[in-house]
């Protein structure tokens, strides 16, 4: 099978993280996990964007050096990650000396064959937003507005990649290859930035107004613009332009990326039109390009989140006050994939207390407690009649939908399929009713099919929930006592081992209540 090979963007280190960073990190991790279940050899990378203005002004304005500022934040990101069970293969934090070298290879490389040229530019300055203005940036009366500050006429000097060469081979590109960006309804918004594509891309800055960059090896007055720098993490992470053997056949083996994961405000123009186009100058082939998986944002109480309304929703304090089990759940299950969604933590607490506490543990802790009082922990290995055998094939359908859904990355879908399964499981255990089945002597058999039902369809649960929330899908699966059933190939639920043994239930989700006050 192909390796899987999923990416997030790497995180401006200029803050703490926010609800919308832990979100992609965690839907990374579970499409990672996900692919690993069903066999798939998977390279997770993630990381942190460490260098630009905003890193360089944060540490400033703190009196501290860009390195000790981003490495402290850095540290943050990585504790949060921990605490969220985010198992990444690799970490990609753009000041590590290895990417470094890479970035400068690929400039060098890139002036030689005349991708990058240097050129003098004049124009419209606005110093406190440290960029270029054009006339589109133009107010209504002509001027540019009071968003920009003061603006400034001056000419600098900067280094130029050739994007409008590449202009007609992107269309073409975009054109032939729907499956570039997920959902499909992106496109549409991709040809449109690409068939704009006027002018060169500016690649660098000069040292005087940004120091905190990676040098240009051929010219030491100028830093990597930060894109530039940070799209190359996504190659020079994964192998690309070592010289170790084992990293050039781990390059080899993964490339392209699966998933480029990413939100909707860096498709265009970054990581749909300049990366592409910096991938082609570096002579990869169309069949070597990458694909994207561009999602949505979380609002905040129904805006954008902002420092100026002061609506951040901080995942530190979610997962410190509910768990990781209960934050990840709710983000995986309360969002469409590629739409926006708000978010809200009184239906954090709703999701988990129905769905988790009443749904799946409330299945899993009843289950096991007739399995101890009924049969001593281990029923008797029984033929399954037609209704139970009916009950297992739409558990069987139910792994199969999900499956589907989860290759699709509907993450939010394949939830939903996990919540109808425990609908049924419960509902099946009110409509069979154990516990009169327990007092009549000639149903015996009977009660021994129902709690072996019973104990698979919570096996398939926890299973199909290990990549949502691994920590406490395996503690259920452990307290079932049995191994997860497997995703590899052909799935199918095995009967139970002949010397069973269920285990003692604990709750493994109890009720979050709130304290009146
Ligand atoms: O853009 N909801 O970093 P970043 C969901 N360093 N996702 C959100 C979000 C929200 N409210 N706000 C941001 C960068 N994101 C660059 C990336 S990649 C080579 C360099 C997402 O810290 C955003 O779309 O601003 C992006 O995918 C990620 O968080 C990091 O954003
Ligand atoms: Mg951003």
């Amino acid at each position: 099978m192909k390796p899987y090979f999923i990416t997030t963007a790497i995180d401006y280190t200029n803050g703490a993280p926010h609800i919308g960073h832990a979100y992609e990190k965690i839907l990374g991790d579970v499409l990672a996990r996900f692919q690993r279940l069903r066999g798939r050899e998977v390279f997770f990378l993630t990381g942190v964007d460490q260098h630009g203005q905003k890193v360089q002004q944060a540490a400033e304005k703190q009196g501290i050096s860009p390195q000790t500022f981003t490495d402290e934040v850095s540290q943050y990101f990585l504790k949060l990650w921990e605490q969220l069970v985010v198992s990444y293969d690799a970490w990609a934090a753009t000041t590590a000396e290895k990417h470094r070298s890479v970035v400068k290879n690929i400039l060098s490389d890139l002036v030689a064959r005349d991708w990058l040229y240097k050129a003098s530019y004049s124009g419209h300055y606005s110093i406190r937003q440290e960029q270029f203005l054009t006339d589109k940036e133009r107010g209504e009366d002509g001027n540019f507005g009071p968003e920009w500050g003061e603006v400034v006429f001056f000419e600098e000097e900067n280094w130029y990649f050739r994007l409008s060469h590449c202009k007609e081979w992107l269309l073409q590109f975009l054109e032939k290859h729907p499956q570039f960006v997920t959902p499909d309804f992106r496109m549409n918004e991709l040809k449109n930035a690409a068939a704009k594509i006027a002018g060169d891309l500016c690649v660098s800055r000069p040292k005087s107004r940004l120091a905190w960059g990676i040098e240009f090896p051929f010219d030491p007055d100028f830093v990597t613009y930060v894109w530039f720098d940070a799209l190359i993490n996504y190659i020079s992470f994964a192998g690309y332009g070592s010289t170790d053997e084992k990293e050039k056949t781990h390059f080899e083996k993964f490339w392209p990326c699966n998933h480029h994961l990413i939100g909707k405000d860096i498709m265009a123009p970054a990581h749909g039109i300049y990366w592409p186009c910096m991938l082609h100058a570096m002579g990869f082939a169309d069949e070597q390009m990458p694909q994207l998986l561009v999602h949505g944002f979380w609002n905040s109480r129904g805006e954008k989140m902002s420092k100026s309304l002061g609506n951040i929703v901080d995942p530190k304090l979610l997962a410190d006050r509910y768990g990781a089990s209960a934050l990840r759940y709710y983000m995986m299950r309360d969002i469409v994939m590629g739409r926006d969604a708000d978010f809200n933590e009184e239906r954090l607490i709703t999701r988990f207390n129905t769905e988790l506490s009443n749904g799946l543990g409330n299945l899993v802790q009843r289950t096991l407690s007739m399995v101890h009082r009924y049969r001593n922990a281990s029923p008797k290995s029984v033929t399954l009649s037609d209704s139970f055998e009916a009950h297992q094939q739409e558990d069987l359908a139910a792994i199969k939908e999900y499956c589907q859904q989860m290759e699709a990355s509907q993450v939010h879908a394949a939830l939903e399929t996990i919540v109808n399964l425990l609908y049924r499981a419960n509902a099946f255990v009110d409509t069979t009713a154990p516990w009169k089945l327990a007092k009549d002597p000639a149903a015996a058999d009977q009660l021994d099919a129902v709690l072996i039902t019973l104990l698979q369809s919570a096996r398939v649960a926890a299973t199909l929930l290990l990549p949502i929330i691994p920590v406490a899908a395996e503690e259920i699966l452990e307290q079932l006592n049995l191994e997860p059933l497997s995703l590899v190939g052909t799935i199918t639920i095995p009967e139970l081992p002949h010397d069973y043994v269920a285990r003692q239930p604990t709750p493994v989700f109890p009720k979050i209540v709130l304290e009146e006050n």
